[in-house]
């Protein structure tokens, strides 16, 4: 059955010029329900056109209007009519077309300022006359373009904040969209909704339905297969795809032998019982295990898991054909149809200027990807969401906590927290030390505070003392981090009482263990997992 297409609601367009800062932008719009998406700032003006817009805004970037390779943006665009607001390199570039004058003073404004109120702009409504603001920029606008005004100003610089309401262009020489500019939400928010007039319609029970009847449209009578990994975006592509296509999701689970305790459990128990999810479940643990004997190289042992992977994943789904086929369904139904948990960060087209690492953040560890060469199609329901959202439309479609706000789990699993070879005993170790720390910090609240909470099992014996006795035993290694997407982390002070009563446990009750060190780097110049 063919749905009709979801409705279109509001919009907002922000060109990308390289800013480290225009996913925040993305995110501050959305968080206001309204939808925003990122596209390259060179972007044809046609097609901004075509995509009706309530609003563009000009995101920072890191060059100079009068670098040699400045990115540039066409004209055209200001007199669309719809609404443009240029933050930073997009105000420079808007004052420079307009007729106005940019320059490099040298005076370098970067960091906390403070913003004086000049005129009443719809911008700053509610907002009084002074607002703490953050700067990054190098050049700056010194005479308007025509027809413009200034509404604001800080001590550096008298056009901090332009405007030309007939045309309804805005611009703004600092940052309103990063947290150091405290009420920067509510100038993007008065932009949205009191200029571009959108309305609140991007909700996650609106994305939720959309998403459904995108996916049916998309697949028709078609099946679609998933492997489910048990981590948060598989886990609500699983519970979306349910909810849109019911019993023509297959969903496959691989327990690797490289699982946290009690793991394959709980998928099970959440998605076969209580969603009641067709899931294939395939042990395969043994297989792995035996292709990991003496294997004791990092990069190795990631490519043995990752290859080893895409076997199983085929034959499972060769298995789910042939179970098909017997159960007397139709010959020719197959699964034509692959779901993935791509989230919108890695499909912004990113745009690397001046070396900023735009380019780079990228999800580079990728190890259930799945070859080209099995010729499925994909479905991936979740590609316009930010992780947060996803964790948000999880919540509504009814998945607990204790999946969806979990913290992140490698591919490879516990190899690559076992340093050296890994075997039976030692995963043993690993997961009865690593049951501990879950458990000491989901009781002390600290669990869903942290990126990531775990132990590393290193290939280092040193000697103890256990009651009248000498030991001598292997040490844990505990990785504690906060962090905002795993690029940048920072080890986290922790309570002393709280390691010290996790160290306890651990020397005490895991055999095997007689000290316990804390990791305090941070990334970079380390990375958070071991391996
Ligand atoms: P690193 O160790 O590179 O990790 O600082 C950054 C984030 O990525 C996770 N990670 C992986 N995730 N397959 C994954 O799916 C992998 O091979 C892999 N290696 C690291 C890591 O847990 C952290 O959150």
């Amino acid at each position: 059955m063919k749905t009709a297409a979801p409705p279109a609601h509001s919009k907002i367009l922000i060109l990308d010029f390289g800013s480290q800062y225009t996913q925040v932008i993305a995110r501050r719009i959305r968080e206001c329900q309204v939808y925003s998406e990122i596209v390259r700032y060179d972007l044809d003006t046609d097609e901004i056109e075509r995509r009706q817009p309530h609003g563009i805004i000009l995101s920072g970037g890191p060059a100079s209007v009068y670098d040699e390779h400045a990115p540039e943006i066409d004209p055209r665009i200001f007199s669309l009519g719809i609404p443009v607001l240029g933050i930073c390199y997009g105000l420079m570039l808007m004052a420079k077309h307009l007729g106005g004058q940019v320059e490099f003073t040298g005076r370098r404004e970067f960091g906390a300022g403070s913003l004086h109120v000049t005129n009443g702009s719809q911008l700053f409504d509610g907002l009084g006359d002074a607002i703490d603001v953050w700067n990054s920029h190098g050049d700056e606008v010194t005479a308007l373009p025509a027809g413009f005004r200034t509404v604001a100003r800080t001590e550096n610089s008298n056009f901090a904040a332009i405007e030309h309401t007939e045309k309804k262009l805005y611009g703004l020489q600092f940052h309103p969209e990063v947290a150091h500019t405290p009420r920067g939400k509510e100038i993007l928010q008065n932009f949205v909704f009191h200029i571009c007039h959108c309305s609140m319609d991007w909700t996650m029970g609106s994305f939720i339905d959309e998403a459904c009847a995108r996916v049916r449209e998309q697949v028709g009578r078609e099946k679609v297969v998933l492997g489910l990994s048990g981590g948060v975006d598989s886990s609500v592509v699983a519970a979306l795809l349910h909810k849109a296509i019911g019993d023509q999701l297959t969903c496959i689970f691989v327990n690797n032998g490289l699982l946290r305790e009690n793991e394959a459990e709980v998928v099970q128990r959440v998605f076969g019982e209580n969603f009641h999810i067709k899931l294939k479940y395939v042990d395969a643990s043994e297989r792995f295990l035996r292709l990991l004997k003496g294997v004791t190289d990092p990069e190795e042992k990631r490519k043995i898991i990752g290859g080893e992977f895409v076997k199983v994943f085929e034959h499972a789904t060769e298995e789910l054909l042939q179970e098909e086929h017997a159960s007397g369904a139709d010959k020719h139904a197959g699964y034509r149809f692959l779901a993935q948990g791509t989230l919108y960060p890695d499909v912004i087209e990113s745009v690397a200027i001046g070396g900023n690492p735009a380019s780079l953040i990228k999800s580079h560890h990728n190890v259930g990807g799945l070859p080209e060469k099995m010729h499925f199609e994909l479905v991936e329901p979740v590609r316009q969401l930010f992780k947060d959202e996803v964790r948000q439309a999880g919540l509504q479609l009814g998945l607990p906590k204790e999946i969806v706000h979990r913290q992140p789990f490698p591919g490879p699993g516990l190899a690559v927290r076992i340093l050296g070879e890994v075997t039976p005993e030692r995963l043993r170790i690993l997961r009865d030390a690593d049951t501990i720390v879950i458990s000491e910090m989901i009781a002390s609240d600290w669990y869903y505070r942290v990126w990531q909470s775990f132990p590393v099992l290193l290939p280092v014996r040193s000697v103890g003392v256990m009651g009248d006795q000498r030991t001598y035993e292997y040490t844990i290694a505990l990785r504690i981090v906060e962090s905002q997407d795993g690029m940048t982390a920072d080890w986290v002070r922790m309570p002393y009482e709280l390691l010290a009563r996790i160290s306890n446990r651990i020397s005490n009750e895991v055999k095997g263990v007689n000290r316990v060190c804390y990791d305090i780097s941070s990334k970079p110049p380390s990375t958070i997992e071991w391996e």
